[in-house]
């Protein structure tokens, strides 16, 4: 106990789809002793994520779960909350996963689960805005400022209690592959960040609101 504060290592169960620059952030953040846990598996639906090849790397469980792989709906979530329970997670970061979490998951982890987005949600979140397509919808609509968000997931996609947001100046010159490399850079810090602000307990989530509490 700090300050009336209980700090607590998390217990990750870190979801990715692609090549996973934000869990290797997360890696390092963690044997830096910047983030207070341990990432207890990586799932992924695609066998092909580069992330699954950095948690085996670093010697960390992986699965792969795919819908299609289960006869039903339930089976597929059954195996997602099976895979989640065997390894004692306590806490879901989604680090570029491309699918939508099932409500059973959601409601099991409620208020620990986070997504990251590389826009200033609620601007250009929502189905197909991922990677790339966010980019070139910032750039096509002319913004003079996008950034990262951080929030809790809820059933629709990229919505949810905002935890944390930081601006990216959008530059005259920027392509899609210039604005999305500045924003990644942000996102590699804020994330780490973020979920130290979880381990030390001093999140408080009220309604669609979040306050952070002092140190
Ligand atoms: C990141 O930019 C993340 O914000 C984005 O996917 C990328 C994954 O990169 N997520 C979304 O667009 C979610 N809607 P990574 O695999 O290198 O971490």
């Amino acid at each position: 106990m700090k300050g009336g504060i209980e700090s607590k290592k998390l217990h990750l169960g870190v979801f990715a789809s692609g090549r996973g620059s934000n869990f290797v952030a997360i890696l390092q953040a963690i044997q830096e002793g910047r983030l207070q846990a341990n990432v207890e598996c990586l799932i992924s639906n695609n066998s092909d994520a580069g992330a699954l090849s950095v948690a085996k790397k670093n010697n960390i469980p992986t699965a792969v779960i795919v819908k299609s792989m289960y006869a039903s709906r339930d089976l597929f979530i059954e195996a997602l909350l099976d895979c989640l329970k065997k390894h004692d997670v306590d806490f879901i970061v989604l680090a570029g996963y491309m699918k939508k979490i099932p409500p059973e998951v959601i409601a099991v982890y409620k208020n620990h689960l986070l997504n990251i987005h590389p826009a200033l949600l609620p601007s250009f979140g929502g189905k197909g805005m991922y990677g790339h397509h966010v980019h070139e919808s910032v750039l096509e609509y002319g913004c003079k400022v996008t950034g990262v968000t951080v929030h809790l997931v809820d059933d629709e996609y990229d919505h949810g209690p905002i935890v944390a947001q930081q601006s990216v100046v959008v530059k005259e010159e920027d392509t899609p592959e210039t604005l999305a490399a500045r924003v990644l850079q942000v996102e590699h810090q804020i994330y780490a960040e973020t979920l130290q602000l979880f381990a030390e307990g001093r999140v408080e989530v009220k309604g669609q609101k979040v306050y952070i509490k002092k140190k």
